[in-house]
């Protein structure tokens, strides 16, 4: 059989649009230059690449509902990010993919959700908050909580305030510090706070994950002290460094199983035991 070309031979795509999210970090919208869609599911990622560099995996941020426009938002880390951060619209880039287990839709349908993000974690996070905004029959509540290290890394911060005000979704979010000369006067402290403020019904909850990996275990905990327990209701989507992004390179390898086509996402009970995953 032969492998779809997107497999192993980038795509062209043109960028749209650039915006600033942080000083970190900005969105790139794009399109392929054949004008078809992405054809990504909410939690896959695709491996970008500019001619003459290398290539680095980065989460589509927007949801498949919302057309055939994807977007990325991609935090200024090194030789490849920096190089994106100074292209203008119009400019070209390749990618490959979408790769990648998506978030498992079918088990969330029905149930409240909580979205739980840390940092740059909400950018994957955001293609499903979109794709539950546009398919509100699907789920019973939605409630996001995200956190960031301080006002100024606070990421989509005008979605934050659009999905305050919707009244089909819960959304708060907190942050670890406020240096003296910010005026937020929004939330303080870790993730795991805002969990212990909502009313939830456990026997229907599902909650995914996507952060830091600190952020995990205490996150975790509380999720199990609200009554999240058994299998199948923790999922979470983990970082690895990535070469090949089709599972041949073994690069990003997570004992047995590979980082980047047996997930990014993952059922909690499939990696807690696993060396180094959490
Ligand atoms: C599935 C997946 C989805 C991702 N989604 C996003 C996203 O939506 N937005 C975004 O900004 N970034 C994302 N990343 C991280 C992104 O791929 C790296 O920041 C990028 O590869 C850096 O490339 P560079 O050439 O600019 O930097 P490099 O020069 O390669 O590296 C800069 C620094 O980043 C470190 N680094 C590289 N890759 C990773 C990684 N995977 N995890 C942790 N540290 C890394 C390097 O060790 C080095 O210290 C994602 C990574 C994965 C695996
Ligand atoms: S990056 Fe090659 S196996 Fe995952």
């Amino acid at each position: 059989m032969t492998a779809p070309a997107s497999l192993y031979a980038p795509r062209p795509c043109r960028l749209l649009t650039v915006s600033g999210l942080t000083p970190q970090e900005k969105l790139f919208r794009l399109q392929l230059v054949d004008g078809s869609s992405l054809g990504h599911q909410p939690g896959q990622f695709i491996q970008l690449s500019i001619p003459g560099l290398t290539e680095a995996p980065i989460s589509v941020a927007n949801s498949p509902t919302r057309g055939t426009v994807f977007e990325l938002a991609v935090r200024r880390a090194g030789r490849l990010t920096g190089a994106l951060h100074k292209l203008a619209p119009g400019a070209l880039i390749g990618i490959r993919g979408p790769f990648g287990r998506p978030f498992q839709l079918d088990a969330l349908r029905g149930k409240q959700l909580l979205l739980i993000a840390g940092g740059c974690g909400l950018a994957p996070l955001r293609s499903l908050i979109q794709y539950c905004q546009d398919r509100p029959e699907e789920f019973a509540a939605v409630h996001i909580l995200y956190g960031a290290r301080s006002p100024a890394d606070l990421l989509f911060k005008d979605d934050l305030a659009a999905w305050q005000r919707s009244e089909r979704l819960d959304c708060r979010y907190t942050v670890d510090r406020i240096p003296a000369d910010s005026c937020y006067d929004g939330e303080t402290g870790l993730l795991p706070r805002l969990l212990s403020q909502l009313e939830l019904d456990p026997a229907n909850c599902s909650a995914v994950l996507v952060g830091p990996p600190p952020m995990y275990r205490p996150v975790i905990a509380e999720l199990r002290r609200l009554g999240l327990s058994g299998e199948r209701r923790i999922m979470l989507s983990l970082e690895r460094q990535m070469r090949c992004g089709v599972g041949k390179c073994g690069h990003c390898s997570i004992e047995h199983l590979t980082c980047c086509s047996d997930g990014p996402v993952f059922w909690l009970e499939e990696v807690e035991a696993l060396r180094g995953a959490l």
